[in-house]
């Protein structure tokens, strides 16, 4: 006979415990914009998932296959997966893609896969590459070269094919960022191809995984994007859900070529499904968020919001010049980058600081400048009282 007499004795939490929790909770009200130094927008509103948890979602396995697992929101997923097949110009149907854990997993899903294309392949990525990508490079045991970057944080084209040529790799697996992490910069991968084939590769004998974390929610909603999308080369790509769309749990969005994500399906009969991730249990709410983030947000409404994100920018840095801060920023990019203050300021305003330099970025929940403003007003006051001039 079971015993459920000890369902009765009720497990609460402790007053210390409860007044712990309460704190917390008031910490994150108090500071829930307070983002302006990394880039994750906290503009969403998701109050129609909150029921949601109250149940275990969890979405192991492939989504396009039949799972023994009730409480999984598979059909999100697809739809999820076809809106992103459509943003990044690649026909649904030759394409598989799944909702990630965030960035980091879906690079390491699109190098895994260009690594199982390629087993005898080597990584190429750039110095300004987020710091993942390296660890990743150690955890495949994938032999990888770090190129150089110019100052503005972009790929130097020149590098990697000496890079490439003098490793002798015959199949080079290239990383390619689009917007690296501190100075928000684009490697061209119609350049990287132009130069591969002038190096003398033919386009099927290597693979360019992009790493859109930053950029691939811009990018879409702008007159002039960069290249970024499969029509413009990429062979996988990964977007982070959680900076320019906005979630409260890390997420991302990962996609790749079908016919080359078939070579990393297993069958699982422990859940009766295929899989073809880089997980076991997936988060089945990450999805939801995503999926209520698309189907609520009309295109003109992401090009506004990105639009705005472009003109704080441009603000920004005018008044950083305007006070004789030589900051600058890129074509369609969310960041602004300064040469760094002094450590109680970056530490005032949460900002990130690598190498010399701070950056600033335009976080969708800013619906003005009074953020920009008062940031801007301490790192010039910071660098007077400093007697420093540029
Ligand atoms: C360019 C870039 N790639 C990858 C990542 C890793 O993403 P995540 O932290 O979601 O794993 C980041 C995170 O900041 C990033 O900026």
């Amino acid at each position: 006979m079971l015993q459920n007499d000890f369902y009765l004795d009720p497990h609460r939490l402790s007053p210390e415990d409860t007044a712990k929790l309460d704190a917390f909770y008031e910490h994150c009200m108090k500071h829930r914009y307070f983002n302006i130094g990394y880039p994750e927008s906290y503009d969403f509103d998701y109050s129609d998932q909150k029921r949601f948890l109250d149940f275990h979602l969890n979405n192991c396995g492939a989504w396009d296959e039949f799972c023994n697992y009730q409480l999984q929101s598979f059909p999100f997923e697809k739809e999820v997966i076809e809106y992103f097949a459509g943003l990044f110009k690649i026909p649904f149907n030759k394409c598989w893609g799944y909702v990630t854990n965030g960035g980091t997993e879906g690079n390491m899903w699109g190098i895994y896969i260009g690594r199982e294309k390629f087993p005898e392949g080597t990584l190429f990525y750039s110095r300004e590459s987020h710091y993942s990508v390296a660890k990743i490079a150690k955890i495949l045991r994938l032999p990888a070269h770090a190129v150089l970057a110019d100052e503005k944080g972009e790929m130097v084209y020149s590098d990697l094919i000496k890079q490439i040529k003098n490793s002798r790799v015959k199949h080079p697996i290239i990383l390619a960022n689009i917007g690296t992490t501190v100075k928000g910069a684009i490697d061209n991968i119609a350049t990287i191809q132009q130069k591969m084939t002038e190096a003398g590769f033919n386009r099927q004998d290597y693979y360019i995984h992009c790493d859109e974390a930053l950029s691939g929610m811009v990018l879409p909603f702008v007159d002039d994007p960069q290249p970024h999308t499969f029509a413009d080369g990429a062979d996988s790509l990964s977007v982070s859900g959680h900076k320019n769309i906005g979630a409260p749990m890390p997420c991302g969005i990962a996609l790749a070529k079908k016919e080359n994500v078939d070579s990393i399906k297993v069958e699982i009969d422990y859940i009766a499904c295929s899989d073809k991730t880089m997980s076991g249990s997936r988060n089945g709410h990450t999805v939801l968020y995503i999926w209520e983030f698309i189907k609520k947000h009309r295109p003109d409404y992401l090009r506004a919001r990105v639009a705005n994100q472009l003109a704080l920018v441009k603000y920004t840095v005018d008044k950083f010049r305007q006070a004789g801060i030589p900051a600058w920023t890129q074509k369609n990019s969310v960041t602004v980058v300064f040469p760094k203050p002094s450590e109680e300021v970056w530490q005032k305003h949460n900002m990130a600081t690598a190498g010399g330099v701070t950056h600033f970025v335009a976080t969708c929940h800013q619906r003005n400048t009074d953020m920009a403003d008062a940031m801007i007003a301490d790192v010039v006051a910071d660098f007077k009282r400093r007697h420093i001039r540029f």
